[in-house]
């Protein structure tokens, strides 16, 4: 990878800045003076030193968002504000992209991550990773839809869901439920509601295999993730 690029990604400033430096003598590898951005290192070999001091690189970023209605779960758009204008430049560098949708106007947790295989691994079809949302919906969820859930709705477009865990949280003109599903099919949840005749008017995810959103985090704030949770969500995809 290219010096110039290795030290802007990890926050040494815009490939600008990091040229300056790199001119002013500020960076060595592997105790020689480097002054042109092209030169190539090798991260995990070469010693590199700015200011003197050793530049711990890595790889991937695994960030947590608690994402807001409004904006969409993509890398770029021409006329949306998407999950990705979020970040500060110093995560943004990294590159990251969702791991998987919500849609534009749900909420909740959101994992942002570079790490290619781990996304593959988490929204693989086969590892049945179960994603938990807490919803409104207009009118009464009863005992039947638990039990038309658990056995698997069909979608407008035919498709038979696996079976979704339920719970009804509250129950009224409003009702405030909890689904747990293991796939990730396109408006999964609303489209389930509609196949048992109702309408989701506020959706939110509360959780994806390991990781639980962090309540501490406000609409459209963000984190990276904690050792732990980055410990589980590798123990669980292996
Ligand atoms: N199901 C939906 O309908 N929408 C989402 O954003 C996520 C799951």
């Amino acid at each position: 990878m290219r010096i110039d690029k290795l030290l802007a990604n990890i926050g040494y400033g815009s490939r600008k800045e990091v040229k300056k430096m790199l001119k002013a003598g500020q960076v060595a590898v592997n105790e020689e003076l480097v002054k042109d951005g092209k030169q190539h290192v090798n991260p995990k070999e070469d010693r590199i030193l700015v200011h003197g001091e050793e530049v711990h690189y890595r790889e991937f970023i695994y960030l947590m968002m608690n994402k807001p209605p409004g904006v969409i779960s993509a890398t770029e758009d021409l006329r949306e504000e998407t999950v990705i204008d979020l970040l500060a430049h110093e995560h943004a560098v990294f590159e990251p992209f969702p791991v998987g949708r919500l849609d534009k106007d749900t909420e909740g947790l959101l994992l942002l991550t570079n790490d290619g295989k781990l996304s593959h691994r988490l929204l693989s079809p086969k590892k049945h990773v179960p994603k938990t949302y807490f919803a409104v919906i207009e009118g009464e969820v009863t005992a039947a839809d638990i039990e038309a859930f658990r056995r698997g709705v069909t979608l407008d477009d035919g498709y038979v869901t696996k079976p979704g865990e339920l719970v009804i949280v509250k129950s009224g003109l409003h009702s405030d439920i909890e689904l747990t599903i293991t796939e990730g099919k396109f408006h999964q949840v609303k489209r389930m509601f509609a196949a048992v005749g109702k309408r989701v008017v506020y959706l939110k995810r509360l959780s994806m295999g390991p990781l639980q959103l962090d309540e501490e985090l406000e609409l459209g704030e963000y984190r990276e993730l904690l050792p732990k949770e980055l410990e589980l969500l590798m123990d669980q995809e292996s």
